[in-house]
């Protein structure tokens, strides 16, 4: 690549959980490579992310998935201009594993280190997919271990409107789709289900649901699905699954989009965007569409591949936080329960 004229070349590396991802981006939107190496299979015969086995596998891919980020983006470690890490949330020895190669890349080319919170990149990653879009915006990140509401204020001022006490919904639908038997991840079986199913069959509870709180708590659905589904088996009758799919997830989805659009209306924002993993919902994507039309907001979510966890997002946020100054320095850590607090530009 001819580094005359370029814009920022930005090298980013994702393993919060149980992804391993690189990617090259060039200014803050254009995606020159995204590469991920799932572990979804490996996972899958334990029902779930096992921490040791994942930090492994990130030891295992990290660094053939960054030089095939480099190859796929034509760049050379040369051309690197900063590099992006997600330092948290997340499992400690994954994030470790991101952390040590970005560390030792930044230091060994002498160029800027960016660690960058995991959940703003997932709200990032909606820059990506809609070049146009700019602050302020409402934004609801909701994934496998987070549900929060965002107030996005600009590129690094951002407000907490409120978050889970208990269970995030991603974690909700893998534990239910645990139950019923489905393969890990249970969100997309869960969705996939749902299809076939009633979604008024059963009237399972929306929790917090009055106005002007914006809070969630997924336990005592999750509770109550389960107990619907012992109480079948003892009583020995046969369960719809796809009803008991699509009931849950309508409990879901309503909740998530009441709150949404109601954060949205009380901070006086005109757009709501999704972010995270469960972003890839079908049925949350259409009632927040659906919703957001009607109140005569605007609605974005990022392209599938960019709902789930990859770098490109990470170097997008990592991206943005440089504009700001907001650089990291080679104590960097991983910061497991790190959280999305308010933060001035
Ligand atoms: O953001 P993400 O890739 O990882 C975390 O940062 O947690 O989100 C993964 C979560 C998992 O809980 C997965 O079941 C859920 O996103 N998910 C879905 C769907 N696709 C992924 N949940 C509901 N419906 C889907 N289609
Ligand atoms: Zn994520």
């Amino acid at each position: 690549m001819n580094k005359c004229n370029h814009e920022t070349i930005t090298l980013a590396i994702e393993s919060s959980c149980d992804e391993t991802a690189a990617a090259v981006l060039t200014g803050g939107r254009e995606i020159l490579s995204s590469v991920i190496a799932t572990q979804i299979p490996v996972h899958q015969k334990y029902g779930g992310v096992v921490p040791e086995i994942a930090s492994r596998q990130h030891i295992i891919g990290i660094m053939p998935v960054i030089d095939e980020a480099l190859h796929k983006a034509d760049v050379a470690l040369a051309d690197i201009d900063q590099v992006a890490v997600t330092y948290g949330p997340g499992l400690v020895g994954a994030l470790l594993v991101g952390v040590s190669a970005a560390k030792a890349l930044a230091f060994s080319l002498n160029v800027p280190l960016i660690g960058v919170n995991h959940l703003e990149g997932h709200i990032f990653a909606n820059f990506l997919s809609h070049p146009a879009l700019e602050p302020p915006f409402m934004a609801l990140v909701v994934s496998g271990g987070h549900t929060s509401l965002v107030d996005v204020r600009g590129y690094n001022d951002f407000s907490l409107m409120g978050e889970t006490r208990d269970d995030a919904a991603g974690e909700a639908f893998d534990k239910i789709a645990r139950v019923m038997k489905l393969p890990y991840p249970g969100g997309p079986e869960i969705d996939k289900l749902a299809q076939r199913g009633n979604p008024c069959a059963i009237d399972f509870p929306q929790a917090l649901s009055e106005e002007g709180n914006y809070e969630f708590s997924f336990s005592g659905l999750k509770s109550a699905v389960l107990n619907y589904l012992h109480n079948a088996e003892q009583k020995r009758e046969e369960v719809n699954l796809p009803d008991v799919a699509a009931s849950f997830q309508r409990a879901v989805v309503e909740v998530l989009t009441h709150k949404a659009i109601g954060a949205t209306k009380r901070a006086e924002r005109n757009a709501l965007v999704l972010a995270g993993g469960v972003a890839a919902n079908s049925n949350l994507e259409k009632r927040l569409r659906q919703e957001t039309g009607r109140e005569g907001l605007k609605f974005y979510f990022p392209t599938r591949e960019l709902c789930t966890d990859n770098a490109a997002m990470i170097a997008c946020r990592g991206y943005y936080q440089a504009q700001a100054g907001k650089f990291s320095d080679l104590w960097l850590n991983a910061v497991p329960g790190l959280s999305l607090t308010s933060t001035q530009s």
